[in-house]
């Protein structure tokens, strides 16, 4: 079986680990998604099949003649990669008018009937012209890769690559195919906006692999639930199983993410975190509030902040005794959705620090950009870490934040995130679109007693080192074996 095998593990997805920058400059690349597979590419014999994502990407890729090659980041990292370039036009119809805003708004819950999309001429051809033609593409870079392989593994991930299965499978029938999704899978109304055939391929695509994977138990839950409303499957929901008509068999399994501690603990103690530490601490005053996100319409960011509006008018005894810190990363900005999201977020910090700040304190202090040492700096000093996202796969700051917090900071945490499964008991838990609870959490843990807070933060340090992204993968790595020999069985 070639999971066991020396065969290196081939792992495909749209954001790769690396991306290149005018002037030649390799960054990593930013997301959870690259978070939770650069420690598993950089541990094991893996190949990475990806996407060009910038004109510099491709450049690189031209370069390479589109053959692998291996890529070095500044900070030591250094992996095998193979960048697929698609045609311009099609990416971006892929990209920019599919996959954001269609797939992730409908896994994220983003729509309500009143203002769902309009499917018109320009959405259709985006999957068939844009997705479809793009998990081609990056099928065909998979399928070279294997060539000459018995019994390939390949490992598929997240929601830009659910037809690109169903590719392989037709050209290859002996690959053994395992999909992570990384985002909420969300009930089957949500996804009825969809025309039947476009989802109906969707869906097909997705049941050609051997195991789906989720971050949790609920969306393994609404996977089944959708196999079995939508497309009409009989369905396993104790066992986790989805029986297609011909006789193949889709394990349907939650592996929630770790963290890398020890890969944050090492950002904790970088000499550049340390020189942000000092100007934070410089500026600080007696409460820091912190929250760190892409600027995505599902982080809920301007309820967010004007839970913390609430919060300052109910309480005028925290004028200038709190500030609250944003560092949000500016995401997806040819998505018309995203960028007029950036404004109303800037519009929303101005009129709370026009309306609450004073000469000499800006309650909000937005930081409109992607710092990882920033943020760790941040994590260390926090007093209340803010996570309250509309609806998130799993929300690894809601690990990394506690892991290196030095203040007793206490966590909200929105029971919509994946993360608050294993982390709801030690955090406090919000309902993300109520704002007036949201308004008293902030007050809450603004004022608890430091031996409750210590007691929660601990809690949570506990928990999220528990296990490490090599477990996550050898978990996965274990039932690929398992199903493997279910299969030959
Ligand atoms: C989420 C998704 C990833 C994606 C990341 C960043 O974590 O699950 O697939 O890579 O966001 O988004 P971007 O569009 O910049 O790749």
């Amino acid at each position: 079986m070639s999971s066991e095998e020396g065969a290196p593990l081939v792992l495909v997805s749209n954001r790769g680990p690396v991306t290149f920058q005018e002037g030649g400059e390799v960054k990593r690349g930013g997301g959870g998604l690259v978070t939770a597979l650069t420690g598993l590419a950089s541990h094991r014999d893996a190949i990475w099949i990806a996407s060009a994502m910038t004109e510099q990407d491709i450049a690189v890729t031209e370069e390479h003649g589109g053959r692998p090659f291996v890529a070095e980041l500044p900070d030591g990292g250094s992996y095998k990669v193979r960048l697929v370039a698609s045609d311009p036009g099609a990416y971006d119809r892929f990209y920019n008018v599919f996959a954001n805003p269609m797939l992730w708004f409908i896994q994220h819950y983003l729509w309500d009937l009143s203002n769902a999309p309009d499917i018109r001429r320009e959405e259709v051809e985006a999957f068939e012209f844009g997705y479809n033609v793009v998990n081609e593409d990056l099928a065909r870079a998979v399928l070279e890769e294997i060539e000459g392989q018995s019994e390939p593994v390949v490992m598929v991930h997240d929601y830009h690559l659910y037809t690109l299965p169903g590719l392989i499978r037709r050209e290859r029938p002996d690959v053994f195919l395992h999909h992570f999704v990384h985002i909420p899978w969300t009930q089957p109304d949500a996804w009825r906006v969809l025309p039947t055939k476009i989802r109906t391929e969707i869906y097909e695509g997705l049941l050609a692999n051997d195991i789906v994977g989720f971050h949790t138990r609920s969306y393994r839950r609404n996977f089944l639930q959708c196999c079995r409303d939508l497309m009409d499957l009989e369905v396993d929901f104790e066992r986790g199983v989805v029986h297609c008509p011909d006789g193949h068999e889709v394990w349907v399994r939650a592996y929630p993410l770790p963290i890398d501690a020890e890969q944050t603990r090492a950002v904790a103690k970088r000499p550049r975190t340390a020189e942000f530490e000092g100007e934070l601490l410089r500026r600080r005053r007696e409460h820091l509030i912190l929250r760190v996100d892409r600027a995505d319409l599902s982080k809920n960011v301007l309820r967010g902040f004007t839970a913390f509006d609430v919060f300052l008018e109910q309480h005028p005894e925290f004028r200038e005794r709190v500030t609250f810190v944003a560092q949000l990363m500016p995401s997806r900005t040819d998505v018309p959705e995203y960028a007029e999201y950036l404004e109303r977020i800037e519009a929303v910090v101005a009129v709370v620090n026009h309306r609450h700040g004073t000469p000499d304190w800006m309650p909000i202090h937005l930081k409109l950009r992607d710092d990882l040492e920033e943020a760790v700096a941040a994590y260390k000093n926090y007093d209340l870490l803010l996570v309250n996202a509309m609806f998130d796969g799993m929300n690894l700051v809601a690990k990394e934040g506690p892991l290196v917090n030095e203040r007793a900071g206490v966590s909200i945490l929105s029971e919509n995130t994946g993360a608050h499964e294993e982390l709801g008991e030690f955090a406090l838990s919000v309902n993300p679109f109520d704002i007036q609870e949201l308004a008293d959490s902030i007050h809450a843990a603004l004022t608890m007693p430091r031996e409750e807070r210590e007691r929660r933060l601990d809690g949570l340090k506990r928990i999220v080192t528990q296990r490490n992204p090599g477990d996550w993968i050898d978990d996965q790595l274990a039932d690929i074996r398992k199903k493997e020999r279910a299969n030959d069985g």
